[in-house]
C-alpha cells in the first residue's frame, strides 16, 4: 500500500524521487521521506502527512540535497505504527548507513527485533520494515557486500515486500527486491530507476522489466544485473512500456475524480473497440484461453473481487446468469480465503481487480488455482501480479486511474462482464440471436448516454448542494441495480465520509425503515423493467416515514413528481444494461457533495488506491 522509489544517475535525485512519489500518492499518503547520499555521508528527510510537507522541508535545504545523484523515496500508508516522523520510511541501521524503503508487511519482524536486539541493535520506530534495515546492516558487516547482504536478509524475512536499500560505503548502487508486493526497474542512459509502479518512471523512460518474485536487483547509472534468490544471474527483460505521461494530468478539470468520470464515454468505447466488431460477429476475446467445451459443461463460476470490484463482480453475476443459465457465486475475497472453500477443476473462478495487485484477490486466486479451477482475470493492469498469474485475461483498458475513487475503472468492469458473459452466451447457444443484437446495439450507443448525462451535470450538482449537509444517507435499488445502489453508497462514503448505506429495497421494512425521518435521504433507483413497481412501492414506504426522497431514473412517469422531492432524468436503456448508465449521476452526486463539503477528493482519508496488505 506503500510507494517506493529509488533513482541512480546523473541527475539531481531528490526532484526525481519527489516527482516519482507525487505520482505513486494514491498508493498512501500519511507520511514520506527520501534517503540520499550527500557529499558520501547518507541523509534522510521526512514528513508527516502530505508529501507536500516532504516537499516544503526539501525545499529549505535545497540548495545541500540537490548534490545528491542517488536516493531512494517513500510515500506511506501505515500499518505498524502511527503516521509520523519516526514511523517515515525510509529507515535505518544503528551507524544510518544502510537506509531501506519497503512496500508490504514483515510477518516475523517481532521474532527478528528479538534477536536483533539482543545482536544490540536499537529500534527507533514501531515499524516492521526497521528490522529489515539492522539486519541488512548486519548480513553486510558479514559479507561488505550490500547485493549479498539483501539476499541473505530476505532469506529471513517472511511476508510480503517490495525493498530499495542503499548503502553509504557501497557508492552509486541501490540494491532492489521483491516478494509478492510490486516493482519495476526502468533503465535510462547513464541513469536507473526503481519503483513500486509505472507513473513513477514514465516521464524518464519507457524501457522497463518487472522484477519477479524472489529477484535481487543490482543499479547502478550505467549497469542494471539481476539474480535470482540462488544467485543465478537472470538476463534482462526489458519492454517498452505502451503509457505516456499525459494519463497522469488533471486536464483542466479541478480533481482527477472529474476527470475520469468524463473519460467514461471514451472508455467504454475503448473497451468494445476489437472485442465487439459487428453486430453478427460473436464478440471476440483472444486472451480467454478456457477451452469452448469445457466452458460449455462449466456447472459453476465463482467470482472474488474487493471494494467498487466487487460491485462490478455483483453485477456480472447477475448477467452470465441471465445469459448462460450459469450459477454464479460472488464473494469479498478477504471472506473466500478464509473458510473451507469449495473450488475444483470444473469451476471456472473469476477475479475482479482494478489494480491487479489487491492482496486478499490475489490469495483468493492462488487458492482457486491450487485446487484446479481455471483462473480467469478482470483487470485495468495487465502488468499487474494478478494478471501475470492467470490462465484467462479480460484486460479492461480503463487507463491509469490516478483517484482513490474508482469510477472509469467500475464502468470498464460492467462492460468487460458484459463482453464476457456474450462471449459465454455465443459459445454456449444460449441466448437467442435477437437479444444478441439487441444487446450489442444498445452497448454501442451507451457512451452517447453517458455523453447527455454528463451535459446535465449541473442538475446533479444542485442536488448535491442541498443534501450536502445531511450525515446520513440511504440508496435502495432492487435486482441488478442492487449493486448500483452499493457502488453509489460506497462512492459517497468515501470521498465525503457521509454515512451512506445501499439496501436492496426489499429489506428496508426488515430493519432498516426505523431509521427513516426527515433528517434522512433516501435514494431509490427506479430503471424501468422488472422490479421498477416494486421498488415504487418501497419507495412509497419510505416517504410515508418522512424520508426525503430523490429519485434516479429513466422513466417519465408523473407519479413519481409527487412522490419524490428530487429527480435525477437520466436515458432510456434496457433494465440489463442500466448498471452501466445509473452508477454516473450516483458517481457525480458523490463527487459534488465532496467538493462541496470541501474534501480531498482524490485523496480520501486513510484510503489508498492499491491495497497490497491482507
Ligand atoms: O484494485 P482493486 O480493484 O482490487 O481494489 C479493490 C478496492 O480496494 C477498491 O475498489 C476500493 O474499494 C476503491 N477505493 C473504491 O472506490
Amino acid at each position: 500500500m506503500c510507494g517506493i522509489v529509488g533513482y541512480v544517475g546523473d541527475k539531481t535525485a531528490v526532484d526525481i524521487l519527489l516527482e516519482g512519489l507525487t505520482s505513486l500518492e494514491y498508493r498512501g499518503y500519511d507520511s514520506s521521506g527520501v534517503a540520499l547520499n550527500i557529499d558520501g555521508k547518507v541523509e534522510l528527510f521526512k514528513a508527516q502527512g502530505k508529501l507536500q510537507n516532504l516537499r516544503n522541508i526539501v525545499q529549505n535545504n535545497y540548495t545541500q540535497i540537490s548534490k545528491s545523484t542517488i536516493g531512494i523515496g517513500h510515500i506511506r500508508w501505515a500499518t505498524h505504527g502511527v503516521p509520523s516522523i519516526a514511523n517515515a520510511h525510509p529507515h535505518t541501521c544503528n551507524c544510518g548507513k544502510v537506509a531501506i524503503v519497503h512496500n508490504g508487511i514483515i510477518e516475523n519482524f517481532k521474532e527478528l527485533k528479538v534477536k536483533l536486539e539482543a545482536q544490540g541493535c536499537t529500534f527507533r520506530s514501531q515499524t516492521d520494515t526497521e528490522t529489515v534495515a539492522h539486519l541488512v546492516a548486519s548480513k553486510f558487516a558479514q559479507t561488505h557486500d550490500l547485493t549479498e547482504a539483501v539476499r541473505l536478509a530476505t532469506l529471513e524475512i517472511e511476508g510480503a515486500y517490495a525493498l530499495a536499500v542503499i548503502h553509504q560505503d557501497v557508492k552509486n548502487t541501490i540494491v532492489a527486491t521483491r516478494r509478492n508486493a510490486p516493482l519495476v526497474i526502468g533503465f535510462g542512459e547513464g541513469e536507473n530507476f526503481v519503483a513500486s509502479d509505472i507513473p513513477a518512471l514514465i516521464q524518464y523512460t519507457k524501457k522497463a522489466m518487472y522484477l519477479d518474485d524472489n529477484q535481487i536487483v543490482t543499479l547502478t547509472p550505467n549497469s542494471a544485473k539481476v539474480i535470482d534468490i540462488e544467485k543465478n544471474e537472470i538476463p534482462l527483460k526489458v519492454e517498452t512500456l505502451p503509457w505516456e505521461p499525459v494519463a497522469l494530468s488533471k486536464m483542466g478539470y479541478k480533481h482527477f475524480m472529474l476527470k475520469e468520470i468524463h473519460e467514461q464515454p471514451d472508455i467504454v468505447r475503448n473497451v468494445l473497440s476489437g472485442k465487439l466488431r459487428t453486430m453478427d460477429e460473436p464478440i471476440s476475446l483472444d486472451e480467454v484461453t478456457l477451452d469452448k467445451a469445457k466452458l460449455k459443461d462449466l456447472n459453476r463460476i465463482q467470482i472474488v473481487a474487493c471494494g467498487t470490484s466487487l460491485h462490478a463482480a455483483m453485477v456480472g453475476k447477475y448477467i452470465i446468469e441471465d445469459f448462460c443459465g450459469i450459477p454464479v457465486e460472488v464473494e469479498a475475497s478477504s471472506e473466500y480465503i478464509y473458510r473451507k472453500t469449495i473450488t475444483d477443476e470444473n469451476t471456472l473462478v473469476i477475479g475482479v481487480s482494478q489494480s491487479g495487485e489487491t492482496a486478499d484477490t490475489i490469495t483468493a486466486i492462488r487458492l482457486a488455482k491450487k485446487k484446479g479451477s481455471h483462473i480467469l482475470i478482470v483487470t485495468n493492469r495487465p502488468d499487474s501480479t494478478m494478471a501475470r498469474e492467470a490462465d484467462s485475461l479480460v484486460p479492461v483498458n480503463a487507463g491509469i486511474e490516478v483517484s482513490v475513487a474508482a469510477t472509469k475503472s467500475y464502468m470498464a468492469q460492467l462492460i468487460s462482464f458484459y463482453l464476457l458473459a456474450i462471449y459465454m452466451a455465443e459459445v454456449k447457444g444460449s441466448i437467442s440471436k435477437e437479444e444478441l443484437m439487441d444487446l450489442k446495439h444498445e452497448l454501442i450507443v451507451l457512451p452517447q448516454k453517458i455523453d447527455k448525462i454528463l451535459t446535465h451535470k449541473e442538475d446533479i450538482q444542485k442536488i448535491a448542494r442541498k443534501f450536502s449537509s445531511f450525515k446520513d444517507f440511504i440508496f435502495v435499488a432492487r435486482g441488478i441495480n442492487f449493486p448500483t445502489a452499493l457502488e453509489g453508497a460506497l462512492k459517497l462514503k468515501e470521498i465525503s465520509y457521509i454515512n451512506a448505506t445501499g439496501y436492496s429495497a426489499g429489506e428496508l421494512k426488515h430493519g432498516p425503515i426505523a431509521m427513516l425521518d426527515d433528517s434522512m435521504p433516501v435514494l431509490a433507483i427506479l430503471m424501468k423493467g422488472k422490479v421498477y413497481e416494486k421498488i415504487l412501492s418501497n419507495a412509497e414506504e419510505a416517504k410515508a416515514r418522512n424520508a426525503r426522497m430523490i429519485a434516479l431514473t429513466d422513466s417519465d412517469d408523473q407519479k413519481l413528481d409527487e412522490l419524490f422531492e428530487n429527480i435525477i432524468r437520466i436515458p432510456e436503456i434496457s433494465e440489463i444494461l442500466s448498471p452501466a448508465l445509473a452508477i454516473v449521476p450516483l458517481q457525480l452526486l458523490a463527487y459534488y457533495i465532496a467538493e462541496f463539503l470541501g474534501k480531498d477528493v482524490d485523496q480520501p482519508r486513510n484510503l489508498a488506491k492499491s491495497v497490497t496488505v491482507e
